[in-house]
């Protein structure tokens, strides 16, 4: 992997790489730069079917995802308004509306600019109309007017995770340990749903903090399907496919043979838990050379668990524990296995996540709520205690 100009288009084709004939979604290549707005405003085909197993099976009435007209969502969004916008991406615009029933909403209509943004468009529709779990966002319809191709989700207020994390306001309050480990766990589950109970498995293919939406309550819910393909079936160990996805979280073994399996989401996902814990952006072109792409600058603290600490975002002020940073390390380090196969499973991510949340928790009580500081470098015992991860 290597950083690109910022002004290059955040999520396209990482590599040129012919479709395989077998490839079972359909793929597309969009351009354009994402973009928040919250702050301005006030506040492939398949033979088997797909669905989700158990409790999340979209069974219950009424998420089932509606047409709506072109007027309908013009009325919504009062002609799309500039103060409506609250996003930007490679898709298209993003724009808060009500809806006649009173329903707050997003709504991203498609750049009218070719086949791909549309194919993608299909994608995203039919993914989201047969996945349902908590920590999906919920698409609640469609219009395909003519030319007019625009998305209907549930509003998420806080927003991105990229737009909490980064180039955040010095006024503003940063997201606490406790909380961006909430969230990594919240990305994990919604991440497990894909691969382990839809059927076929899903590959997301797009796992980004800018993908990674927040309702008030800072719960997180995975978003933008149109790059998701289903997951290879019986003896397969892989699905063939034109490299796509967004520079800085893309597995590097997809990126040089477009050989997509679950693995590369879970490298994704050790990028944005990268990311949680450093606060630093996948890809920042403003850093010196050596610094803009985080996995790399990251490799040496990754390495030596006496360095682990130096990783830290210094946002957090050194309010959390050692202990949780070692473990939270040590998983990181397993998504970004450079071998696919010696990158762990979705579950079992989740299991370890949660139990760092749980031992978190009983540590903030014993602490009578208080985040343990520091000491200025790890002890030999939490070393000891990485060692035996
Ligand atoms: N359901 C939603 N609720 C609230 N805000 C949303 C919703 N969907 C998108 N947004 C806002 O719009 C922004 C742009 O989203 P979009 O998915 O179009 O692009 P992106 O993910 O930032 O970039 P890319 O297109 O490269 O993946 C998001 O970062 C978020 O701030
Ligand atoms: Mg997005």
């Amino acid at each position: 992997m290597s950083c690109f100009s910022c002004m290059s288009p955040r999520r396209k084709d990482v590599r040129n790489y012919d479709d395989d004939t077998a490839t079972r979604s359909v793929d597309s290549s969009v351009s354009g730069r994402g973009k928040t707005y919250a702050d301005r405003n006030e506040n492939g085909r398949n033979t088997g079917s797909l669905r989700g197993k158990g409790k999340e099976n979209n069974s219950a009435k009424g998420n089932v995802a509606r047409s709506f007209t072109f007027r309908d969502l013009a009325i919504a969004t009062q002609n799309f308004r500039e103060a409506n916008l609250i996003g930007e991406g490679g898709f298209g615009s993003v724009y808060k509306g009500r809806l006649e029933s009173g329903k707050v909403v997003a709504i991203k209509q498609l750049n009218l600019n070719g086949l791909q943004g549309n194919q993608e468009f299909i994608v995203e529709v039919l993914m989201l109309s047969l996945l349902h779990h908590p920590n999906l966002v919920n698409l609640i319809g469609y219009c395909t007017d003519g030319d007019q191709r625009l998305l209907v989700y549930e509003y998420m207020p806080m927003g991105s995770l990229e737009y909490h994390l980064f180039d955040i306001d010095p006024d503003k309050e940063p997201l606490s340990w406790s909380t961006r480990l909430k969230i990594a766990i919240g990305a994990a589950r919604g991440l497990e749903y894909l691969h382990c109970k839809a059927n076929p498995p899903v590959i997301y293919r797009d796992l980004k903090s800018s993908n990674i939406l927040l309702d008030n309550d800072l719960n997180p819910k995975l978003s933008d399907f149109g790059l998701a393909k289903l997951g290879p079936v019986g003896d397969n160990t892989h699905v063939s496919t034109r490299v796509m996805g967004t520079y800085g979280y893309c597995a590097p073994e997809y990126a040089m043979s477009g050989k997509l399996t679950l693995k590369s989401d879970i490298y994704s996902f050790g990028v944005v838990l990268l990311e949680l814990i450093t606060g630093r952006k996948a890809i920042d072109c403003t850093k010196k050379p050596g610094e803009q792409n985080l996995v790399v600058w990251s490799r040496p603290f990754l390495k030596d668990r006496r360095k682990f600490v130096q990783l830290v975002d210094p946002l957090l002020q050194g309010s959390f524990s050692v202990r949780c940073l070692h473990h939270a390390v040590a998983v990181t380090a397993m998504c970004l296995q450079e071998q696919a196969s010696f990158r762990p499973l979705i579950d079992d991510i989740v299991v370890a996540l949660e139990y760092l949340a749980s031992q978190a928790e009983s540590s903030d009580s014993r602490q009578g709520g208080q985040h343990i500081r520091p000491p200025p470098c790890p002890s030999q015992q939490d070393s000891d205690l990485v060692n035996e991860l």
